[in-house]
């Protein structure tokens, strides 16, 4: 056993999931920062006052290509917000819209989310979304990979998944380059502008996580 896998050993004897706990809530009145390198995730204003930076990239038809959602309105980007500012606040709180920010200058470049999806069995599902104007630099795996250590370090999930059109080569990309499986297609489950899709599933457990030296942040 090498001095790496003792740390393994360590960080999981330290990990609440080998002795079966249940998933730590986090209270409603934390709110939600989430940094990374280069980006920090949190929670929305509850003014609404960054409507317009993120209307940028609800309302625009190419970021919804392979979304069953959208391009929204400006009200319906409104009420979406609204939304996510109630779900902040509701206990236990299960549900984390975050906006995604440039750590250089505050400003609002996207959208991630995590879903406590079945809280019986710590079990969430994970999305983002980013301005076109900063795709292809590393941000959509970074947003991602910093959801995988908010659910796995801090609210000790067992299982995240995530579902995604399978025409959206970047989102695969993205999972992929996380590790996560591609467990399956998913039959027509969604309804997009009408038309029925399928969805490719990808998961990642907690245990593979915690040992993945290229998860870390
Ligand atoms: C999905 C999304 C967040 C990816 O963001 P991003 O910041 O451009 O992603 P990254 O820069 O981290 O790139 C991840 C990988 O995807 C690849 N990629 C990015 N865009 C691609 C494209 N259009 N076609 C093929 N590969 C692409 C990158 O090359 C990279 O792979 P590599 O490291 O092997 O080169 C972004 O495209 C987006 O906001 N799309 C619209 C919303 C959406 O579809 N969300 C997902 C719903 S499931």
């Amino acid at each position: 056993m090498n001095g790496e896998d003792v740390i393994k050993l360590m960080r999981r004897d330290a990990h609440p999931h080998v002795h079966n706990l249940r998933s730590k809530i986090v209270n409603t009145s934390e709110r939600i920062e989430l940094k990374s390198q280069r980006l920090v995730l949190r929670d929305y204003k509850a003014d609404l006052s960054e409507i317009d930076a993120i209307f940028e990239f609800t309302g625009d038809a190419l970021v919804a290509t392979h979304s069953s959602w959208g391009p929204l309105t400006r009200d319906e980007t409104l009420d979406w917000l609204n939304d996510a500012v109630r779900v902040q606040n509701t206990e236990p709180r299960a549900g984390f819209e975050l906006g995604v920010c440039l750590a250089a200058t505050g400003r609002i470049v996207g959208n991630a989310s995590l879903h406590i999806r079945n809280l019986k069995n710590n079990e969430a599902e994970i999305g983002y979304t980013l301005n076109r104007a900063e795709w292809g630099q590393g941000y959509g795996t970074e947003v991602a990979k910093t959801l995988l250590a908010f659910a796995f370090n801090k609210l000790y999930l067992h299982r995240v998944y995530a579902s995604t059109a399978p025409s959206n080569i970047a989102s695969h990309r993205v999972l992929e380059k996380l590790g996560m499986t591609r467990e399956g297609l998913m039959r027509e489950n969604v309804l997009q502008r009408g038309h029925w899709r399928d969805s490719f599933i990808y998961s990642i457990l907690d245990k593979e996580f915690l040992d993945s030296s290229s998860l870390k942040l």
